[in-house]
């Protein structure tokens, strides 16, 4: 057994919920593209040390990660989830329909929709996890948006091994130049305290201080 797969089934069996999850991602040929449960347990893990109440999610697909945001121990939390996909973001509600009191679900292109919820921030917690091509832009409202002592994260930040590939695929390399410049900005940035956390996708992760 990989220590991977040790760590796995010792701390993030699923809950009914994240088990139905997983069938309708595969059902719906979506398998994989969702976090892993060990980032699940990792975030889970974080938010309750952080005890973080205002939660920003951009990107729910099926609503995995999101399950595990919901799996934090944490006092009233409010989650604002953004998701351009109808059929997607249909489907997340569906499954989490029990969840729903403390989940503001919102459909649309979160470059436009984040805006939208300055009024209710600062946040705790800003989870980025949809286009790549966005996280740019992404960034730069978290940074203005983000509590002191709260964290950014954003997934896929290496890109599962093209960022820093000496043959990376055509398709992969204007995304290269646009999140390498994310994780830069997120290292200069004194105000911040970060670090990339070597998952095979990356996990950037930055502190506000
Ligand atoms: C990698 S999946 C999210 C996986 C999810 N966080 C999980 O782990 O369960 C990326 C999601 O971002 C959504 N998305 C893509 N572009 C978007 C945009 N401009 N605004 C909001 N959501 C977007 C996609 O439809 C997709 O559902």
């Amino acid at each position: 057994m990989s220590d991977i797969r040790y760590i796995e089934n010792l701390f993030t069996s699923e809950n009914p919920l994240q088990k139905k999850i997983r069938e309708s991602l595969k059902e719906h040929d979506l398998e994989g593209v969702q976090i892993t449960s060990l980032q699940g347990q990792f975030i889970c893990f974080l938010l309750s040390l952080m005890k973080a109440t205002k939660i920003v999610e951009v990107g729910v697909l099926h609503g995995y990660s999101l399950s595990w945001i919901l799996r934090a121990k944490l006092h009233e939390p409010k989650i604002w989830a953004f998701e351009k996909n109808e059929d997607h973001l249909k489907q997340a509600q569906k499954l989490l329909a029990a969840q729903d009191q403390s989940v503001e679900f919102i459909l649309g292109d979160a470059k436009q929709e984040l805006e939208k919820i300055n009024a209710q921030g600062p946040f705790d917690f800003i989870f980025i996890d949809a286009n790549k091509s966005g996280y740019p832009a992404y960034l730069k409202w978290a940074k203005k948006n983000i509590a002191t002592g709260g964290v950014i994260a954003l997934d896929n930040s290496l890109l599962n091994g093209q960022l820093l590939s000496p043959t990376p695929k055509e398709r992969f390399k204007k995304l290269i130049e646009k999140i390498k410049a994310c994780n830069e900005d997120l290292a200069k940035d004194p105000q911040f305290t970060s670090l990339i956390f070597p998952t095979p996708e990356g996990l950037t992760l930055a502190y506000k201080s």
